[in-house]
């Protein structure tokens, strides 16, 4: 190896930066570089002595290369190390919860609720806020001057007769018309009615549970109702009763109350001898199956429906409705929840 090739190659081995190897490479392989000058000189010499001599300083321009190539290599692995290294996270530090804010009680409860009906098999259904009457109404068994439907304050959008729902009832409509039992949902969301008060607001959360499957009955419904209120709750003998009621899309219907003591004012639920309305429930009504192209005479169901905000304000002791649609932060701040707990019940 030629003297120069080996001084050139100990000053490439030598730079400890890309920028310092870049120099080099143009000091020695640039359009001036000191081995293209040498190339330049070939042209006056004879034609043996020129192929000899290219020879020559080509494989030295070559050797320059590669040893220019496998530093470059070298230094950009470095690079990458001394980076990683420098921006490094420590995984382990304790987290700040405080800097992404809290959950809203509401959606802590469709959480709680969620992830509880999902062990059960339930999957969750998601339908539109704008519904129409066949989907919110009709179908639902709840046909045009039907009593029910003056009961409720509906916003009404245009003259087409589309709607703000009243109920996420329509979900069951539109989850019975396109999927073929059996059938296990859970919808959760917004619905409107044109009332406001401390315990009504405008728009308001219902969450709905639809089984359909062969041999379903009420003691079905009874046996997911009441461990599903016991452990929303978190209370193992809480007591219950199913109240006969009337709902014209299930047949028989059903109001369930827990018990619970107004004793001194404070409400206490679990204990005494007074009891809280909480859901609404029954059998899915035959009209109603038909209605969606499932024949009741091979399939049942039942549904229920209850307020998610009215749940969400007993469990956690918010006497009023209308600040959880207020964006008050300060609010927020005071009954949120920590993203970070697990809301599984
Ligand atoms: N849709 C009813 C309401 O808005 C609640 C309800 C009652 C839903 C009984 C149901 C049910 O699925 O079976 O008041």
């Amino acid at each position: 190896m030629s003297q120069a090739l080996q001084n050139w190659k100990e000053e490439i081995n030598q730079c400890d930066s890309l920028k310092a190897l870049e120099d080099v490479r143009v000091r020695l392989l640039g359009k001036s570089g000191e081995i293209t000058q040498m190339l330049k000189t070939l042209g006056a010499l004879d034609a043996e002595l020129r192929r000899e001599k290219g020879l020559e300083i080509n494989q030295l321009k070559e050797a320059v290369y590669l040893s220019l190539e496998e530093k470059r290599a070298h230094l950009t692995t470095h690079a990458l190390e001394d980076k990683l290294t420098a921006e490094a996270v420590d995984v382990t530090l304790s987290i700040r919860p405080e800097s992404i804010g809290t959950l809203h009680p509401i959606t802590r409860t469709i959480e709680e609720i969620t992830s509880y009906f999902a062990k059960a098999g339930f999957s969750v259904a998601e339908g539109s806020d704008i519904e129409d009457e066949e989907h919110n109404f009709n179908a639902l068994n709840i046909p045009e001057h039907h009593p029910a439907r003056q009961s409720i304050d509906t916003f009404y959008l245009n003259a087409e007769k589309m709607l703000l729902r009243t109920h996420t009832s329509s979900v069951q409509i539109r989850t019975m018309k396109t999927t073929p039992p059996p059938i296990r949902i859970l919808s959760l969301g917004r619905v409107y009615r044109s009332e406001s008060d401390a315990t009504h607001t405008p728009m308001f959360h219902q969450v709905e549970g639809l089984v359909i499957d062969k041999d379903i009955h009420m003691g079905h419904l009874k046996s997911t109702i009441t461990d599903f209120l016991r452990h929303y709750f978190g209370i193992a003998d809480l007591p219950m009763r199913f109240r006969p009621s009337f709902f014209p899309f299930t047949e028989p219907s059903a109001e369930v109350d827990i018990g619970c003591s107004r004793e001194g004012g404070a409400l206490k639920i679990g204990s005494g001898k007074d009891w809280l309305e909480i859901l609404g429930c029954g059998m899915v009504h035959p009209k109603v199956l038909t209605n969606c192209g499932i024949n009741p005479d091979i399939y049942q169901g039942f549904a229920f429906g209850m307020g998610l905000d009215r749940l969400s304000m007993l469990k956690y002791g918010l006497p009023d409705l209308r600040p959880f649609f207020e964006s008050d932060a300060r609010w927020l701040k005071h009954y949120g929840f920590s993203p970070y707990l697990s809301a599984g019940l």
